[in-house]
């Protein structure tokens, strides 16, 4: 097990745009080892490589206890919306309410290079696009609905 480093907020690193992987060897294997056991031992649900300093299309999410992995993500379809609210590994003490799609179909690879599509809904979907937008230098605060933070302001994460 190795801990990354978590990125934070002001570092110009979170607002760069994240290259594919191409090949699908033992550093990338190593990077999500390191990425899953770094996002849990900061209790999170979710981590992109750009928070960890590297600028390659990774991500992980955690919901249920189930892990998922993309590669490469690419959001091919979207319809509805919901709201509700987000947080972030690198943005610390600020959580507040984010529009996103309610359904989304995603299409990317797992860690062995195998192509995969997923189509899922609600805090899943959430969670991806958020992950996603870390790939395109997008932080939740830069969609947050102005003023819902407050709503939050005593969770400390
Ligand atoms: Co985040």
């Amino acid at each position: 097990m190795a801990l990354r480093t978590i990125i934070m907020q002001d570092n110009e690193i979170l607002r760069k745009v994240s290259k594919p992987v191409k090949i699908f060897d033992k550093n990338l294997t190593q990077l999500l080892d390191d990425m899953y056991d770094t996002m849990v031992t900061a209790n999170g649900c979710g981590i992109a490589a750009p928070q960890v300093g590297v600028l390659r299309q990774v991500i992980i999410v955690e919901t249920n206890g189930q892990k998922l992995e993309l590669i490469n993500p690419v959001i091919t379809k979207q319809s509805g919306s919901q709201v509700g609210v987000e947080g972030c590994l690198s943005v610390k003490n600020i959580n507040g309410d984010v529009e996103r799609p309610y359904n989304i179909t995603v299409k990317g690879f797992d860690r062995y290079g195998n192509e995969m599509t997923l189509s899922c809904c609600d805090f899943l979907a959430r969670a991806l696009c958020h992950e996603i937008d870390h790939l395109n230098g997008t932080l939740f605060t830069d969609k947050m609905i102005k003023g819902s933070e407050k709503k939050y302001s005593k969770s400390t994460k």
